[in-house]
């Protein structure tokens, strides 16, 4: 029984390496698999670029495993049952990593460092969700150049304002699905090349703009399911210049939107009013 089963039904080789890519690297996929991660089982003569472990039920994790992949650009880990806590130690030997995925399972409370992901210096995209992280801080991100940062689902409330201070290159912020109900005044300061940040299903009642710093590059921003109940749209084109789309969400009545549509026009911006999330409402 071989530990790392082959899935993808176009992999031409038995275990699991499947040749993946046009640069003739492969792939590792490991599966719904059972039991400890180690540097031997990860070891092969392939070049490796990419690994991805899915819906496992994973003890343990020597901290040299990934050594065995010192070419991977890729590390997918999503929607396991079990899985060991995540440290820095994991990616000692993958300097070339720019695509990361930790994708918890809904009820795993999954754990990582929160030092784990720092110092890869190629990794442009970094994507954790459901993980708790209730504070965001500048330590987790030291010696990151991120394009895309992706943190939906991780229960964060608070943001220091440093947080993103070492990532001038970000083009994507996803804080969706969070409770996030203000912004410390900088936080978004150094990010000249933003292009977007959602902000939807956070606890945002107002927009202060004082919190908020002046994005040159932002397109789109959405709040959509957050209780947004006041915004003063004659300063969104002073903040976001080039905005294209900005989504207040559902909180606002009738009266309030056509005040504020006849008030945003005047200073060229379209607001859009939608919320994503239905619930049922169910009266009795
Ligand atoms: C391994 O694959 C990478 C692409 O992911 C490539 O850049 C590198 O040259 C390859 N190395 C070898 C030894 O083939
Ligand atoms: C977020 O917090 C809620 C309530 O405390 C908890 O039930 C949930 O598991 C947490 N989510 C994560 C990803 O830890
Ligand atoms: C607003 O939307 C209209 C219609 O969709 C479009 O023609 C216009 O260019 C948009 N304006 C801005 C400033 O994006
Ligand atoms: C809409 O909301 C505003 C602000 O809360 C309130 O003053 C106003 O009465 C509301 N209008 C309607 C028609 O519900």
């Amino acid at each position: 029984m071989t530990w790392i089963k082959l899935l993808l039904l176009y992999c031409s080789y038995s275990i699991g390496y499947c040749r993946y890519f046009d640069d003739d690297s492969y792939e590792i996929y490991i599966y719904k698999e059972e039991g400890k991660i180690t540097k031997n089982k990860l070891s092969t003569s392939k070049n490796v670029s990419s690994l991805e472990i899915m819906s496992t039920n994973v003890p343990s994790i020597e901290p040299d495993s990934f050594c065995a992949i010192p070419n991977a650009r890729t590390i997918k880990i999503i929607g396991n049952e079990v899985f060991p806590k995540i440290t820095k130690k994991l990616f000692q030997c993958t300097p070339k990593l720019s695509y990361l995925t930790l994708d918890a399972a809904a009820d795993a409370n999954q754990e990582i460092e929160r030092n784990a992901f720092t110092d890869l210096t190629d990794l442009t995209s970094l994507r954790i969700n459901d993980v708790n992280i209730p504070r965001l801080g500048k330590d987790m991100f030291v010696g990151l150049n991120l394009e895309i940062l992706n943190l939906v689902g991780c229960n964060i409330t608070e943001i220091d304002s440093d947080s993103f201070s070492g990532m001038p290159n970000l083009k994507e912020v996803h804080l969706g699905h969070n409770s996030i109900r203000s912004i410390k005044p900088g936080t978004f300061k150094s990010l000249h090349h933003l292009k977007e940040l959602m902000l939807n299903t956070n606890e945002f009642s107002e927009i202060n703009w004082d919190q908020w710093d002046i994005l040159p590059s932002l397109e789109v921003i959405d709040f959509a399911d957050n209780p947004l109940v006041k915004c003063d749209v004659s300063k969104i084109r002073e903040y976001f210049p080039i905005i294209e789309f900005f989504n207040l969400g559902g909180g606002f009545n009738a009266t309030q939107k056509e005040a504020m549509i006849e008030e945003s026009k005047r200073f060229n911006v379209n607001l859009t009013f939608t919320n994503y999330n239905t619930y049922e409402v169910i009266e009795e």
